[in-house]
């Protein structure tokens, strides 16, 4: 079994994220069962609790699971269903007594990496009203209401555009590229660590909008703006990282530039969102590997806007 993520808990266990194959459904199947066993009953009850070793082995020949194990025992499992460009998660469990460490957080971000790895689109999956507390750990996942049938709350989640950028120029690339689906008013939020080349991303968008004046890192002016050259919308530029909230935000004034402009705010996950319903995430990571210098662009689409613009995304 390969290793897909390996980290430590606070108690200095080592937790590893693997996937199971269908010989292990008997396992898999009882370690379900154990975990909504002890949750409080609901009526109607959960299908998992009538889950069998043959049902755990065609979900996983139809899509695949994500197991936990921690120092080798299983202590937890996600059952992920692929259909086409939409995928579902099913019986998030953690075993009584590994709860509360962040094994279902470290299960759900494999499962996402591993459905944005294959270009699915978005993916769902259904909460009880009865445990507001996991709905609102879903909704801290990114994950909106979508549908409700009684007490179960469908809940989803759109899936990041990869694209991967092994150069600068490449980087500089998509944002000229990207710059192309852009019109007046949108709003983009990048993040990613120092280096990770959010400004060089920007630089090529700011080529391929056409606006005027160099893009540098704005860190210590916090908001540039660059009309355009070209009779097109300028560009805003917004460094948020000395900011450490949205109110402080509001204090550059945006707003007044935000309609005729496109506004790209760097270090702007957590403090930006509350510019606009609509806005495309950026998230741009490095290898795991230190000498290779290959970004991984992760582009989220966020509202009715962007999320009608995914084929445009996915064609950068
Ligand atoms: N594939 C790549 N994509 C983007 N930048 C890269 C890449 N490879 C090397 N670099 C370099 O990494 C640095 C990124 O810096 P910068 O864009 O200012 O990052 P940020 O704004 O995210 O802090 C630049 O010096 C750039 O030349
Ligand atoms: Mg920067």
């Amino acid at each position: 079994m390969s290793v897909l993520a390996e980290t430590l808990l606070g108690d200095g266990r080592r937790l590893r994220i693997v996937e199971p194959t269908p010989a292990d459904a008997a396992e898999l199947c009882e370690l379900i069962r154990e975990a909504f066993g002890n949750r409080p009953v609901v009526d109607p009850p959960p299908p998992a609790l009538t889950e069998t070793p043959e049902k755990v082995a065609a979900a996983l020949a139809g899509g695949f699971g994500v197991l936990a194990l921690v120092d080798d025992a299983p202590a937890g499992v996600v059952i992920v269903s692929v259909d086409g460009p939409m995928a579902g998660i099913h019986r998030v469990s953690v075993r009584p007594g590994f709860q509360r460490q962040g094994i279902a957080s470290a299960m759900v971000e494999v499962a996402i990496e591993l459905l944005t790895a294959r270009g699915v689109s978005a993916v769902e999956l259904v909460a009880r009203e009865e445990f507001p507390q996991v709905v609102s750990w879903w909704r801290r996942h990114g994950f909106v209401e979508v549908d409700r049938e009684g007490t179960s709350i469908t809940l989803a989640r759109q899936l990041p555009v990869r694209l991967a950028a092994p150069t600068a120029e490449d980087t500089q690339d998509i944002g000229r590229r990207l710059a192309s689906v852009l019109r007046a008013g949108d709003v983009i939020i990048a993040s990613g660590d120092l280096g990770a080349g959010k400004t060089t991303l920007t630089q090529g968008l700011g080529a391929g909008l056409g606006v005027t004046g160099s893009i540098i890192s704005p860190t210590f002016v916090l908001s540039r703006v660059h009309p355009s050259g070209v009779g097109g919308p300028g560009l805003v530029h917004v460094d948020a990282y000395r900011l450490g909230s949205f109110a402080e935000l509001e204090d550059l004034d945006l707003e007044i530039s935000l309609d005729d402009s496109v506004t790209l705010v760097e270090w702007g996950a957590g403090i930006a969102e509350g510019l606009a319903d609509d806005y495309l995430e950026i998230d741009i990571r490095r290898t795991l590997d230190p000498e290779d210098e290959t970004r991984w662009i992760f582009l989220t689409p966020i509202g009715e806007r962007w999320t009608a613009a995914r084929a445009e995304l996915e064609a950068l």
